[in-house]
């Protein structure tokens, strides 16, 4: 492998913010006009577009259970597509029905989904010649290792998958997205990720609905000079692009009345980390984030999000004039590649109540700002003398990004054996998390679980990060310990198996900083739940409907 100076430097554990010489006009890593190959006057500009909101898929089905339990078919084909970004030139996409970011899945707590879900793409990336074998990951869910995007669980061209969702956990904000073994960063680059929202009645009560309960995914795009998608990790390290989309859109406004909208903030780019504040300066409380609502809602001015992260923020508009404009800046984070415009994400134009259409069916605001929310079991976890303690060191080794030393390749030669834990159902452990390096940031992903952070470098978590997660930024230099519990025994769903932790720097997990533990399995088990084999998928047929009953 080719490896930069940089890089270089950054093996030898001299970061770069760090290293001699250097000076740094943004807190980013570099800062340079752009990446993209476009002409300068077809580079998408800051404010120039409306923001959207996406399609909200619908189930084609609803029945019930054995047991009378309200279910949800939805039926999801995976489809190149194109987006027009560029003015006047289209770029190639792939996306979930076509769409980019995909359709939303909105569903209620007790409400079961089985989504099928096809690969209709072709063998290989029409724009990067890497073979398109796809794994849905429905992220935030606490979901049978067989329907959890098992990297290694592929479903090639012309093949389908059912998966189950079993939505028994609290209102959250998730997200699926494709997590297919070493090309997950180029899949989801192309747009193969979206949002899926869980209501309960707790969340519907303290927080705004419909218009205003908002959905914001964010990414970065660098494009070629014919407008497709350019790709470059620049040796496997990061993936940066000098565009910013919200919802698929390159920096749009959006307006807004005077009042308290919620918005769900997701990062879905590949490598970049956010730090999003408001200029003027509007109120913002963060009420929630990965694993759902916080005990109590934390007024800040900007925060850090990584790759991953769900953020849920109210922010308060009634104080602002009409004609106001109010900008959504970017102030990064160290070890991001900054562009001319990367410090800008949207913009907020506020407007008279009058000069937008009518709330829509079940839309509602709130009139003041909640503070006590939602306390909920992981909240409440405390270590205690006794529990199992874990440490995983992010690393580079060799080249490979790595899990205490090992990667996602050790596992497959393994025979997919090799864990780095094997808690009991129900069991409650702390992780050490930590990053000896001054040049990289690594968010830490643990699937099933909600965790709660017990520290940061030995002092409390950030009061913004003060709820469930299942995503930790592990900064430059840092050590995260959290606690969380491996499933229950009283949940409707015995979450045994298999279950991946991995860098959701998505360049990173592909090359290969990806692991796995165990829940509730002993060394020679037989594994009912076996990610590869025990939902194995199918030939798609145009007509197929649900082959089983869950
Ligand atoms: Cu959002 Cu294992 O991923
Ligand atoms: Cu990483």
């Amino acid at each position: 492998m080719q490896l930069s100076r940089r890089d270089m430097l950054k093996i030898g554990g001299l970061g770069a913010v760090g290293a001699a010489g250097l000076t740094l006009p943004f807190r980013g890593e570099v800062s340079a006009k752009s990446a993209s190959e476009l002409p300068d006057s077809r580079m998408p500009r800051p404010f120039r577009n409306a923001f959207i909101r996406q399609p909200v898929a619908t189930p084609y089905k609803k029945g019930e259970d054995a047991s009378g339990r309200p279910m949800h078919y939805y039926d999801i084909s995976a489809k190149t597509g194109t987006a027009n970004i560029v003015s006047g030139l289209a770029t190639p996409v792939l996306g979930y029905n076509g769409v980019v970011p995909g359709p939303r899945i909105d569903v209620d707590q007790g409400t079961k989904i089985v989504m099928q879900l096809r690969n209709k793409l072709p063998a290989t990336h029409p724009t990067f010649g890497t073979p398109l074998k796809i794994s849905t990951h429905l992220h935030g869910s606490a979901s049978l290792p067989q329907y959890d995007g098992y990297a290694s669980d592929v479903t090639p061209a012309g093949q389908t998958k059912w998966y189950h969702y079993p939505n028994f956990q609290g209102a959250r904000t998730l997200w699926y997205h494709d997590h297919g073994v070493h090309y997950t960063a180029q899949n989801a680059y192309s747009g193969l990720a979206a949002q899926y929202h869980m209501h309960d009645p707790a969340e519907r009560d303290l927080l705004p609905q419909g218009d205003y309960d908002v959905a914001v995914t964010l990414s970065d795009i660098a494009f070629k000079a014919n407008a497709s998608q350019l790709y470059d990790d620049r040796s496997q390290s990061g993936l940066y692009g000098d565009v910013i989309l919200v919802n698929g859109v390159a920096w749009p406004v959006m307006k807004v009345k005077k009042k308290i909208y919620r918005f769900r903030f997701l990062n879905a780019s590949i490598s970049r980390s956010y730090r999003p504040s408001t200029s003027p300066a509007a109120p913002m409380y963060v009420v929630g984030m990965d694993g759902g609502l916080a005990p109590k809602a934390q007024q800040v001015s900007n925060w850090r999000h990584g790759n991953a992260e769900r953020y849920e923020v109210l922010i308060d508009f009634r104080g602002f004039k009409a004609g106001t404009k109010i900008n959504l800046n970017n102030l990064s984070n160290p070890n991001n590649r900054d562009f001319d415009n990367t410090n800008k994400i949207m913009q907020f134009d506020v407007v008279e109540d009058n000069a937008l259409p009518a709330d829509s069916p079940g839309s509602k605001t709130i009139s003041s700002i909640p503070n006590a929310l939602v306390n909920s079991d992981v909240m409440k976890l405390k270590q205690t003398p006794g529990m199992k303690v874990r440490t995983l060191r992010v690393e580079r080794t060799n080249g490979l990004w790595a899990i205490n030393g090992e990667t996602w390749e050790d596992i497959v030669k393994s025979g997919y054996k090799k864990v780095l834990g094997n808690p009991g159902l129900g069991d409650t452990e702390v992780w050490n998390i930590q990053n000896k390096s001054g040049g990289w940031f690594h968010p830490v992903h643990i699937h099933l679980v909600d965790f709660k952070i017990l520290s940061r470098n030995g002092k409390p978590a950030f009061a913004y990060e003060q709820g469930p997660k299942d995503v930790a930024y592990v900064g430059e230099n840092e050590t995260v310990k959290v606690i969380m519990k491996f499933g229950d025994k009283n949940a409707p769903v015995q979450n045994t198996g298999k279950y991946m932790v991995h860098c959701h720097n998505l360049v990173h997990e592909d090359h290969d900083m990806m692991h796995q533990f165990s829940v509730g399995l002993k060394d020679g088990d037989v594994d009912p739940n076996d990610p590869i084999t025990a939902a194995p998928c199918g030939n798609d047929g145009e007509d197929d409907k649900y082959p089983g009953a869950w």
